[in-house]
């Protein structure tokens, strides 16, 4: 598929579309290439309703044999705290859900953080460890949430910081609400992987869709590179790519 063409004189290459599928099936086509390239690859998931169109894409392309997972490896990106694995609100539930149901990633290279460890910092430690282990992330794809967040790094997360325990903003508790039963909270904190570890990843690929995240993009680009925004500590990254439909550019022409 063809790519459109960076916008210019953003500092990250954007690529604006008219429809999210088309983002999906480019980022499925690089994955493909990558996989065919390196079958082995490390790839960085994301969860959120941003990735589901390229998961439904990928899991096309395992189940007619175009593209096979049989021997990649997985790390998410986050989890909550508290949370059992098998919790339909969990993040490995929707992942269960959303791909690993369909794909024949084999389940002992699907890296999740616990969310239910007793000691918060050991898991972190674990989960770093791993990655350094597997040798880093070679395909990262993300969201960005409403304020900005990357992963669960919150406004004010350093670009340095690595995997740890965060408290959620509210406004992030507010936008997962549905997909907890009405009569349970959204957790209050979870594990994430820090700033520091996304950026090591060697290629990003960032999605952002609808109205909601326009501002959060314009602040991303065009505002100063700052921990209140954590989604513009991107910038600093060597092979990033933002995809967006028009609705979540809308903000970065001049006179927006
Ligand atoms: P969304 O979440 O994909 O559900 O919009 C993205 C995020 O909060 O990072």
């Amino acid at each position: 598929m063809s790519r459109p063409a960076p916008l210019p004189q953003l500092p990250v290459p954007t690529r604006v579309v008219s429809d999210p599928r088309r983002a999906a099936l480019a980022l499925a086509d690089e994955l493909e290439a990558l996989l065919s390239r390196r079958p082995e690859a490390v790839l960085g998931l994301a969860t959120g309703h941003t990735p589901l169109l390229l998961y439904r894409e990928l899991a096309e392309r395992v189940r007619t044999g175009r593209v096979s997972l049989a021997r990649a490896t997985s790390f998410n990106l986050d989890e909550y705290v508290g949370l059992a694995a098998d919790h339909p609100g969990s993040f490995r539930a929707f992942m269960a859900r959303a791909l690993f149901g369909e794909v024949d990633l084999p389940p002992e290279r699907r890296h999740f953080l616990c969310g239910e460890a007793r000691d918060a910092r050991a898991e972190c430690a674990r989960y770093e460890a791993s990655l350094s282990a597997a040798g880093g992330v070679d395909w990262q794809v993300l969201g960005i949430g409403r304020n900005a967040h990357i992963a669960f790094n919150e406004p004010g997360s350093p670009s340095d910081s690595r995997t740890r325990r965060v408290e959620l903003c509210e406004e992030t508790r507010a936008a997962n609400r549905p997909d907890f039963p009405p009569d349970e909270e959204v957790p209050g904190e979870a594990l994430t992987m820090g700033l520091g570890t996304i950026l090591e990843a060697r290629r990003l690929r960032v999605m952002a869709f609808g109205a909601s995240k326009a501002a959060a993009v314009r602040a991303a680009l065009l505002g100063p590179r700052r921990d209140e925004v954590p989604a513009s500590h991107l910038r600093a990254h060597p092979d990033v790519e933002l995809w967006l439909d028009v609705d979540a550019a809308m903000a970065l022409s001049p006179n927006a």
